[in-house]
């Protein structure tokens, strides 16, 4: 059985996803910064957070918010200075906090010194490091791919006179990995020092050696690792069969998970991680959960893989926003019930129900109606109990609801727009557009957080970039810290619940009520003691067996004391013996 303390920190600890945009703003301009994380540093510490994932502050023309890089060596001066991240990471060591950085390695900008090369000509030093193909004898696009932000995943250059792929925004082209100078780059940006590594290519063994420790010297705590099911391409570009009626065929099918992208990055594991006490966190779409031996643990590639069973568990048909999954709680369960023990000797699972990619949980993962604050509570409980490293997403602790969009106007995401015209070129109304975009837009992650009830919730003294929730004047950070039945306090109490009970961390998972509809159910059993964490996760009182809770008593609950066998409307309990 697994002990709490052969468990490296990474396992023990919560996480916490910022979006630097949107964090803390400490200069007066309407986006968040580098010095604003700094400054926030004890509310983190506070939540028992020990790594916290920033989504790229690189250097960046901001197409798509900074996944979009064009110098992985620059801070974004909107972000601050590069003093500002070495300041953030010290000081965060100090009080316990490490630094995630996020690595978009499938794709630059297009305004990358390689990409602005690259589109010279076919014979420059840079013309392979991005995938180029001629046009179809018609001029058309050599695919009939769709990229994930809509519209073909193809882009003509006119330089060139050839089309470069873009798995996502036209001004994203992808890198061609199977260039070996193209991750001798990557690499010679992000790795550490590796001396033993047997490349076959000496000038990437070279180049290894030589690499400045950039970023793992700088004393990150770990990476997360942008897109990356998709570097490698298949040996032959083909279309595929046409699934909408723009004729065109999802690209993700076309090229992710691709025989060969495990070689690839087994080299990318030995230079980055390998002797290293950090942590490599991959974001994989398009790996099955029966694959994640290969992809995590002993025989894998990162310590733990964000995969999408779960969310697209609850999301939406072919991801028309317009056309909402019907599900049930058992089709969730089952999903997270295979996740939970496809990691339970091998790797280890990423617990996470919110990113900046996906509309918030109390919306996203409730089928009742409900307050945003309970829901939050009851999923909090989940997130912070199941085996697994949990990642929060600022403004989760807080229990956010999706804000009300009223016109396309106030949205930024660049995916939104190109659903919202997609809903409408599928003959949807406009109003119809609009709902599926406050349903599932990737803004609802984005908004502001919310420090206090003053003008823009206190995140700047500027006006934001994005609508602030109009809820902020009780959903804060101060507000909630002074309310013992906040979602943030109860966040903090299992923070704390975590830290004291071995079990919760370290022990085992066995699911209990697999087959109920509303509650979620499971044991937790350690080395010294058992915990049973039972969460209403509807709108209705709910039952059970009391004899799961027998001899045990309540450490935690959402209401407060409870009854033995009931659980009110979103109640969420944590017993232990
Ligand atoms: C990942 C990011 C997402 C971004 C995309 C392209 O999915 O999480 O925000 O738009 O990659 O880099």
């Amino acid at each position: 059985m697994t002990k709490k303390q052969d468990l490296a920190w990474w396992q023990k600890t919560i996480a916490y996803e910022i979006y630097p945009k949107s964090f803390y703003d400490t200069a007066a301009q309407g986006t968040g910064t580098i010095a604003g994380i700094t400054a926030k540093l004890d509310y983190l510490a506070s939540l028992g957070v020990g790594a916290i994932w920033i989504t790229p502050c690189y250097k960046s023309p901001m197409v798509d918010n900074g996944y979009d890089v064009e110098d992985y060596r620059e801070i974004d001066p909107s972000f601050g200075t590069m003093a500002d991240m070495d300041e953030l990471i010290a000081r965060g060591r100090e009080k316990g906090v490490r630094v995630v950085m996020d690595l978009v390695f499938n794709h630059t900008s297009e305004q990358c010194p390689w990409f602005q090369e690259s589109r010279k000509s076919r014979d420059n030093a840079y013309a392979d490091w991005y995938i180029w193909r001629d046009a179809r004898p018609d001029g058309s696009a050599p695919t009939n791919w769709r990229s994930i932000f809509g519209g073909s995943a193809w882009a003509w250059c006119e330089e060139r006179q050839q089309y470069y792929l873009h798995t996502f925004a036209p001004q994203q082209p992808d890198l061609n990995w199977e260039n070996p100078d193209v991750r001798r780059a990557l690499l010679h940006t992000f790795a550490p020092q590796q001396p033993d590594l047997n490349w076959e290519n000496p000038d990437v063994r070279r180049a290894l050696i030589d690499i400045a420790n950039f970023w793992a010297d700088k004393g990150v705590g770990g990476f997360r690792i942008d897109a990356i099911t998709y570097i490698k391409k298949p040996a032959v570009f083909a279309d595929g069969p046409a699934d909408g009626e723009d004729g065109m065929y999802a690209v993700h099918a076309a090229t992710a998970n691709t025989p060969g992208i495990l070689d690839f990055l087994h080299e990318f594991k030995a230079g980055v991680r390998d002797g290293r006490d950090i942590f490599l966190v991959g974001e994989a779409n398009g790996v099955g959960a029966d694959e994640l031996g290969d992809w995590v643990g002993e025989r894998g590639v990162f310590d733990m893989l964000f995969e999408f069973s779960h969310t697209k568990a609850v999301s939406c048909e072919d991801e028309v926003w317009c056309r909402p999954i019907e599900w049930k709680l058992t089709d969730l369960k089952r999903v997270l019930a295979e996740s939970q023990a496809n990691t339970a000797d091998n790797g280890w699972y990423p617990v996470f129900f919110e990113n900046h990619d996906q509309p918030r949980s109390t919306v996203n993962f409730f089928r009742c109606e409900g307050p945003a604050a309970a829901k939050a509570k009851a999923l909090g409980t989940v997130l912070l109990t199941l085996r697994g490293t949990p990642f929060v997403m600022q403004g989760e602790e807080l229990g956010y609801a999706n804000r009300v969009w009223k016109s396309l106007d106030e949205f930024d995401d660049l995916q939104t727009r190109s659903q919202y015209e997609f809903a409408l070129s599928e003959g949807r109304t406009e109003a119809e557009a609009l709902a599926g975009c406050n349903r599932f837009s990737r803004d609802n992650a984005r908004t502001p957080m919310q420090w206090d009830a003053n003008a823009s919730a206190g995140f700047s003294a500027a006006t934001p970039w994005l609508p602030v929730h109009d809820d902020y004047t009780q959903v804060n950070v101060e507000a909630e810290s002074a309310d013992p039945d906040s979602p943030l306090s109860w966040y903090r109490k299992l923070a704390a619940l975590r830290a004291e009970r071995d079990e919760l961390v370290a022990g085992s998972f066995e699911e209990l009520m697999a087959d109920d509809e509303q509650v979620y159910a499971y044991r937790r059993q350690g080395e010294g003691g058992a915990a049973v964490v039972l969460a209403n996760l509807s709108g209705e009182e709910a039952s059970y067996d009391a004899a799961l809770v027998a001899d045990m008593k309540l450490l935690a609950g959402t209401h407060g004391s409870t009854e033995p066998g009931t659980l009110r409307p979103l109640e969420a309990v944590v017993f232990g013996d």
